[in-house]
């Protein structure tokens, strides 16, 4: 194997989706400090700002250079490099999150045991599934009272539709929580309750059917023993390819505040979750062992100090290897650049790494050419595919509050819609400014991000938009027909795009049944 194949195979890319207050930032706490990316746990800086109420945004934006070092995080763990990257905690389910999972090439889902799925588990699960992500679950908190464990996994193949294969099993739960049982290797790993902050030795006992399996469960052994005869009975088995399809989740079970379990699905996702997988690109399907660079943005950040309007362009690298000073070919401006100083986000010790490889991320300096959606390569004219916009669901209008300032607020507008931060319509038939959003959230964050960097004050009004539809049609005559016919909804996105802006639901219906040539797109691809 060559050196960088064999980088390639070391390497797991994965997200954790989670509804808030499940345990994410514990988690995530817990991985580091496994990786050793952190010597105690409690030093990382919890991210609850996201949870905030809105007018708390601009100390939020004062904490950006923490929250742009954690949303990604590279860490060693066994002999593979781990690239865990943070999905965005707003209230609001963001497009942020969807085009995070675009990069990554496994998820960890990660329940609250007392309540099981959740909206936003929901939500997520949705867009794991439109790329078959595979997934690795684990049920948290089993230092509380949690709901019963058989019904948890009945409820994740119902609602989730994915089939649940439990690894491990819980020896009961809140203070009786004595570890969990390894179905098919036949094991039981002790909890002991205190050591949440430092990294312990894992007890084992070997057999469930051994004096000291007896004696650590006590009077639960019996009741225990029958459980898992249904539970042997009525689960589905681990499945490897089926796990990689996207069909079947391996769960476990632990408490993330205990230290307990999160190693499991952390080896878990080293043993099972695939490699940095091959891309899809309009041109060719590009291979992670491949010689040349190629990379995509999937993601972009303001920096810490607005006034610089400094942003961070994330890249998934798909191929090749990143080298410190090479240069790379912007491809939608066709532009060669340098780079010397991309950010890695190796967390560790360790010094930081002056290479990269497919699968990794890494940070480049913007400002304000690069978008979202945007490859990278040493020459070829790619594209990479699957990075789309969503179609907003909550529109206002701008209203400026000194009109002197239009063309700062017109700039100012353009630059968040690239970011990803809003989207903007400009209508045919007015002057207004219509931003849509996929959450009210983004509103308020757009604001006072235009205040603050742009010193444009805004308002907004509400307006009767029920979607927005991007048009796409081959014929131009139809085209015209309907551009002339609808004109009243009509607007041009931040990206040159025509959008059909539908006052109510019946009125789209309506549009798409009276003209069957015109494409009425929910989502749009960058470029
Ligand atoms: P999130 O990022 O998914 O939103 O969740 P986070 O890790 O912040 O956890 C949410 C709350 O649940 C926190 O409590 C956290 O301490 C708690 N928690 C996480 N894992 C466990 C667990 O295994 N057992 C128990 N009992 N609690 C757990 P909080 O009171 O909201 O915050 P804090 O003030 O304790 O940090």
């Amino acid at each position: 194997m060559t050196h960088q194949a064999a980088e390639v195979a070391k390497r797991r890319t994965f997200a954790i989706i989670s509804h808030p207050d499940a345990g994410k930032t514990t988690i995530t706490e817990k991985l580091l400090l496994m990786g050793k990316a952190i010597a105690v746990a409690g030093t990382v800086k919890s991210r609850k700002s996201d949870r905030h109420a809105t007018s708390d945004w601009m100390e939020m934006e004062k904490q950006r250079g923490i929250s742009i070092t954690t949303s990604v995080m590279q860490f060693p763990y066994r002999d593979h490099m781990v690239n865990l990257l943070d999905t965005p905690g707003h209230e609001d389910f963001s497009e942020d999150t969807y085009r995070t999972l675009t990069a990554v090439d496994s998820a960890l889902m990660v329940l609250d045991g007392g309540k099981g799925v959740e909206p936003r588990t929901i939500a997520l699960m949705d867009v794991c599934r439109l790329r078959d992500t595979p997934i690795v679950s684990f049920i948290n908190k089993l230092d509380r009272d949690i709901r019963d464990p058989i019904e948890l996994l009945d409820e994740i193949e119902a609602v989730l539709k994915i089939k649940a294969a439990p690894i491990t099993w819980p020896i009961g739960c809140y203070r009786d929580f004595k570890g969990v049982y390894h179905l098919a290797d036949d094991y039981i790993i002790v909890y002991t309750a205190g050591h949440g902050h430092e990294r312990t030795e894992t007890k084992i006992i070997e057999k469930l059917d051994s004096d000291e399996a007896r004696a650590h469960l006590g009077d639960e052994y019996d009741r225990f023993v029958d459980q898992l005869e249904l539970v042997q009975g009525a689960c589905h088995e681990f499945n490897q390819q089926e796990f990689l399809d996207g069909q079947l989740t391996p769960v476990f079970f632990g408490t993330a505040l205990g230290n307990f379990g999160v190693d499991h699905v952390l080896d878990a996702v080293v043993d099972w979750a695939p490699k940095p997988l091959a891309r899809v690109a309009n041109e060719r399907t590009v291979e992670p062992v491949e010689d040349k660079f190629t990379g995509f943005v999937f993601k972009i950040q303001a920096n810490m100090d607005p006034k610089h309007r400094d942003r961070i362009a994330f890249m998934r690298i798909c191929s090749g290897k990143y080298e410190k000073g090479m240069k790379m070919r912007h491809v939608r401006t066709g532009k060669d650049v340098r780079i010397g100083d991309a950010l890695t986000f190796f967390s560790s010790e360790r010094e930081q790494l002056e290479e990269a490889f497919a699968g990794d991320i890494i940070g480049l300096h913007n400002h304000g050419t690069i978008q979202i959606g945007d490859t990278f390569t040493e020459g070829e004219a790619l594209g990479f595919t699957g990075i789309p916009h969503f179609a907003p669901e909550l529109f206002r209008r701008v209203r400026l509050r000194d009109p002197l300032k239009s063309k700062q607020l017109r700039q100012g507008l353009q630059q968040l819609a690239e970011e990803g931060a809003t989207q903007v319509f400009f209508p045919e038939r007015s002057n207004d400014i219509i931003l849509g959003a996929v959450g009210v959230l983004q509103f308020d964050v757009v604001a006072s991000r235009l205040k603050e960097e742009y010193k444009v004050e805004c308002s907004y009004e509400p307006i009767t938009v029920y979607s927005a539809r991007w048009i796409d049609c081959s014929d131009k005559k139809k085209l015209e027909e309907f551009s002339n016919k609808a004109v009243e909804n009509l607007a041009i996105d931040g990206g040159g795009h025509l959008t059909y802006l539908a006052p109510t639901r019946v009125n789209l219906a309506l549009m798409e049944e009276r003209w069957p040539d015109v494409k009425f797109r929910a989502t749009r691809e960058h470029h």
